[in-house]
């Protein structure tokens, strides 16, 4: 078996004292390995200031990238949006010389509120999660990342404990194991 890849994980959760699934997740992810750097970005940035430089570098030394968020507004918490708004860099992560992320992986960990059911052209929410990833998809194409399968949870206020804790552990498992494709 091939050695599991270098992964970044990003988690961009406003109120993880609060939180069933990312929590979880999140401590899945740090204990997935040494190959797997997990950065918390509100508790790193409680100011938004985010150091630019230090994101980019733990980009570049990582084969795959994970996302990690719970839905909002079907979107992004506020954190992870001005994460991309300032780290994917023009001429950094697009543009003419914007090669840095070139070849490497994008994975988005989700969790919704919402259930598998309103996410359908007949659910409350009109459009399945994927229709709402479209601007993800495409940022990671602009950049030239390969955009995995999302690892997604949905409908959180509906199920137990031992599913959250069972979807952690599989998560965990992944990160643990993922060699590429
Ligand atoms: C401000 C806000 C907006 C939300 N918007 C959505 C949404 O658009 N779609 C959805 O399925 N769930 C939505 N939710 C529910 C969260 O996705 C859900 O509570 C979260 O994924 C649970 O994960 P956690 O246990 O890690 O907090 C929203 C929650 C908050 C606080």
């Amino acid at each position: 078996m091939s050695n599991p890849v270098s992964t970044l994980v990003l988690v961009a959760h406003p109120d993880l004292s609060h939180s069933r699934c990312n929590a979880r997740r999140l401590r899945a992810a740090r204990d997935a390995g040494p190959h797997v750097q997990v950065r918390d970005l509100y508790a790193l940035y409680p100011d938004y200031l985010i150091d630019v430089a230090a994101e980019q570098a733990a980009l570049q030394s990582s084969q795959l990238i994970v996302w990690q968020h719970p839905v909002q507004w079907y979107s992004m918490p506020a954190m992870m949006k001005l994460w991309i708004d300032e780290v994917l860099a023009f001429n950094w992560a697009y543009g003419p010389q914007g090669r840095a992320l070139q070849g490497k992986e994008l994975m988005l960990s989700l969790s919704a509120g919402g259930g598998v059911n309103a996410y359908q052209p007949q659910g409350s929410n009109r459009h399945t999660l994927d229709t709402f990833l479209a601007p993800y998809e495409q940022t990671a194409h602009l950049c030239g990342l390969r955009f995995l399968k999302p690892w997604v949870l949905y409908g959180l206020s509906h199920l137990s404990d031992v599913q959250v804790n069972d979807d952690a552990a599989r998560y965990g498992d992944f990160l643990s194991n993922y060699s590429g494709s």
